[in-house]
């Protein structure tokens, strides 16, 4: 394995109260200056979530860039309870300045019922590692307990994992003064939302429109902001040099429309929830980080597999409701026909919902979803929310609502809303989505090719390639394996215009000669007799 420069990265090992993680966070951090930080690349650092964006300013403004909020998560013991959802994870700030961690694979998991692998690879078990998955961002395969967090410093798991990363790492303790401000409850009074402002979609600009509605009048706000990350809407162009002031701007709007004892969900990228949260913290609560781990393709060392959903609140006597909802345990597979099985043994697959979601999956881009938005929501992320927050009766203002999907929730749950979006087209879905009158929904067909000639699939491409890699020792060129295969070199590129994802399984096979040598293995072979031994 290689190793980075001794003394190139420094673990900030900081002691974690339960208040930490059980409380609404009003305040600041005061971190003392660190001089010996010069000679490290990287900086990691261990602590209570909500106090991570005091460190990532204080190690942004000494030159470190922002590389991962890395998200641990350990076993409430349905005990570790607060505002009505379990708390379940710590974090790690990885800040450098020349980011170079080693890879780091962890076993694969497979389903405590029908032992196959846990992750849906779609078919392609073929290119399952056999040195297990690369680790991302969310950290949930450690056998953790609040009882191994809590008044405790990192424990062993944690610091052996970031020295596989990183090698040599020294570890100080971190000097950090938590301030905790006096509640203001007493500053605001309830409004009545008048009723003008009940089940409506409103055209504009968010900072303009929210201007028009009481202060203190509504119980729930949820923003799925742009991201920042150039992506493409129809009328929007997402890519803006002041994004942390914009956001401020219609963020102090809906702060000032929330009820005192309302809460304010605020979906983002991790990066921009640090920036944006410090800027917060010192004015209202945070009541809690709560974490939607939902994987993306792996890419880079380090999977980046999670959005920050920022929970606010003006008070601290925010009002939650005990949720009749459940989370999937980790611990089985999404197969429908081993669910089913499942369920007719009645085993209990099952957990209380935690703050840290991994159960909660992405509307597919391929398949079944409304054609025109790049990143509508899936609705059961809305309905954990509406229903630890509001109860019937209660309005929900969603001011960037998209394909309209906060406000289809709140509706069928039988709350009010408010929706506003800057797009009149997407003003358009979502009035067409509320009447239940959608009709724009696409599907996309499976990628085999099956022309009379060659029935050819990535799948089937890919093995090939395996074999025809053990054969020749090295990897093959698009002629060769056209020859190999004998079909037409234009099909083979026709189905992977990127050559190299031919070649996926192929470069396992070139990576780990000890594993496979003179042996015709497949992986799952290789996989079945790895865990027999
Ligand atoms: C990430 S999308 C929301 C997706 C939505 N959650 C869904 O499930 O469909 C962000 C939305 O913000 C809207 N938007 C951007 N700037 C805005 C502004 N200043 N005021 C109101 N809406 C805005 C965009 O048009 C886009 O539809």
């Amino acid at each position: 394995m290689k190793m980075n420069n001794e003394r190139s990265t420094l673990l900030i090992n900081n002691r974690i109260s339960s208040k930490d993680l059980l409380e609404p966070f009003r305040g600041f951090v005061n971190i003392s200056p660190m001089s010996e930080l010069n000679g490290y690349d990287t900086v990691a650092v261990y602590d209570a979530p909500a106090f991570l964006p005091f460190w990532f300013k204080t190690l942004k403004d000494q030159g470190f860039d922002f590389k991962y909020h890395v998200v641990i998560y350990f076993d409430p013991l349905n005990k570790f309870v607060s505002n009505n959802l379990l708390v379940s994870h710590v974090g790690l700030l990885l800040v450098s300045k020349n980011f170079k961690p080693n890879k780091v694979r962890i076993p694969h998991e497979f389903c405590n019922f029908c032992k196959r692998p846990l992750k849906d690879w779609g078919g392609k078990t073929h290119l399952m590692h056999p040195l297990g998955h690369l680790i991302s961002d969310v950290w949930k395969d450690m056998p953790l307990t609040f009882e191994d967090i809590v008044e405790k410093d990192a424990p062993q798991l944690i610091v052996k994992r970031i020295q596989q990363m990183f090698g040599e790492v020294t570890i100080i303790s971190g000097e950090r003064l938590v301030f905790r401000y006096d509640d203001q409850s007493g500053n605001y009074r309830e409004n009545h939302l008048p009723s003008v402002f009940r089940n409506i979609v409103i055209q504009g600009d968010a900072i303009e429109k929210l201007k028009d509605i009481p202060p203190n009048s509504v119980n729930t706000v949820f923003i799925d902001p742009p991201y920042n990350l150039g992506k493409s809407y129809i009328n929007y162009e997402d890519e803006r040099k002041d994004y942390i002031e914009w956001s401020l701007k219609w963020l102090e709007e809906c702060f000032r429309i929330l009820k005192p004892n309302g809460s304010l969900f605020l979906l983002n990228i991790p990066k921009w929830a640090h920036e944006i949260a410090v800027e917060l913290v010192p004015k209202y609560y945070l009541v809690r980080w709560i974490v939607w781990d939902e994987p993306a393709e792996p890419r880079g060392k380090l999977i980046p597999a999670h959005y920050s959903l920022l929970w606010f609140a003006k008070t601290k006597n925010i009002k939650t409701y005990p949720l009749d909802l459940s989370q999937d345990s980790m611990n089985y597979c999404l197969r429908i026909k081993c669910t089913k099985i499942r369920r007719a043994l009645r085993i209990n697959d099952k957990i209380v919902p935690r703050d840290v979601r991994w159960d909660i999956h992405r509307v597919k881009h391929k398949g079944r979803r409304f054609k025109y938005h790049p990143v509508q929501l899936p609705e059961r992320l809305l309905e954990f929310i509406i229903k630890l927050t509001t109860e019937k009766g209660d309005t929900v203002l969603d001011p960037m609502c998209g394909t309209g999907t906060t406000l289809a929730v709140a509706k069928k749950l039988g709350r009010g809303y408010i929706g506003m979006d800057i797009d009149p087209v997407y003003v358009e879905i979502t009035n067409k989505r509320l009447k239940g009158e959608v009709t724009e929904i696409l599907e996309i067909p499976s990628n085999h090719l099956k022309n009379g000639e060659y029935r050819l699939t990535k799948k089937w491409v890919q093995i090939k390639m395996g074999e025809l890699t053990r054969k020749l020792n090295r990897l093959p060129t698009l002629d060769e394996a056209a020859t190999y295969l004998n079909v037409k070199k234009e099909s083979l590129a026709n189905i992977f215009p990127n050559w190299s994802k031919a070649l996926k399984l192929a470069k396992i096979i070139i990576d780990n000669p000890s594993l496979i040598k003179g042996e015709h293995l497949t992986l799952d072979r290789y996989l079945e007799k790895d865990q027999s031994n």
